[in-house]
């Protein structure tokens, strides 16, 4: 059995968790709180996949790294990362990564970056990219253009979006529009 870790999946990636149990993957998911995580196995326990939790804040990058190798050792090992990391996680999101491309040298690792004020592609990891250009990818969260006016793209947006780049396997992704950026909500 295959099996993804999603960081952040009991927001908007829920529907990559359905996703991936639906072609019957072992499902990771890292969050804060068991009761959203709790509700997301319960949301996909028909599916031929399995749902594993990990209740966990990720500033406290160490435990959270602990509590993810102790699920690798368990099941096996990691094939595909999906990581929704806000910047308080920054120093979980470099260990992590490290982590990840020794675990598995085959893994491929995709960081979703986006934000409200600063350009996604200025967030961009260039070492990462540098460093491991076969199993480093990046997904930009943009905007959607409606008219004349323009909106942020829906979690349903951004979880299919993220499922195209995984089944695309393209190095970077766009979600939506990136340009001009000074038209964003
Ligand atoms: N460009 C765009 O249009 C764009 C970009 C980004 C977001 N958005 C929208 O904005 C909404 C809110 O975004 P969001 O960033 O809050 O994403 P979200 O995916 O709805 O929630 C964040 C995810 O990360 C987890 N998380 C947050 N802090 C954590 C921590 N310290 N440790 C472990 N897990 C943590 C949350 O679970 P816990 O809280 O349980 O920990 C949750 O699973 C989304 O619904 C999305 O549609 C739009």
């Amino acid at each position: 059995m295959k099996h993804i870790l999603i960081i952040g999946g009991t927001g908007m990636l829920q529907d990559v968790a359905g996703y991936f149990t639906a072609q019957g993957y072992y499902v990771t998911v890292l969050a804060r709180n068991a009761g959203r995580l709790y509700a997301l196995k319960k949301r996909f326990i028909k599916q031929p996949g399995k749902i594993i939790p990990i209740a966990q804040d990720y500033r406290d990058w160490k435990t959270s790294i602990q509590k993810i190798n102790d699920v690798t050792e368990k099941i096996c090992t990691v094939d595909i990362a999906v990581l929704w990391i806000h910047a308080t996680g920054k120093i979980f999101s470099d260990k992590l990564k490290e982590f990840l491309f020794t675990h598995n040298p085959e893994i491929i690792v995709y960081q979703l970056l986006g934000s409200a004020s600063i350009h996604p592609i200025s967030l961009t990891n260039i070492e990462w990219k540098k460093n491991h250009p076969d199993r480093y990818r990046e997904i930009y969260l943009g905007y959607v253009q409606n008219g004349s006016s323009t909106r942020w793209l829906t979690d349903k947006e951004i979880a299919g979006g993220v499922i195209r780049a995984i089944e695309n396997d393209v190095q970077d992704y766009i979600v939506g529009d990136l340009e001009p950026w000074n038209q964003k909500p």
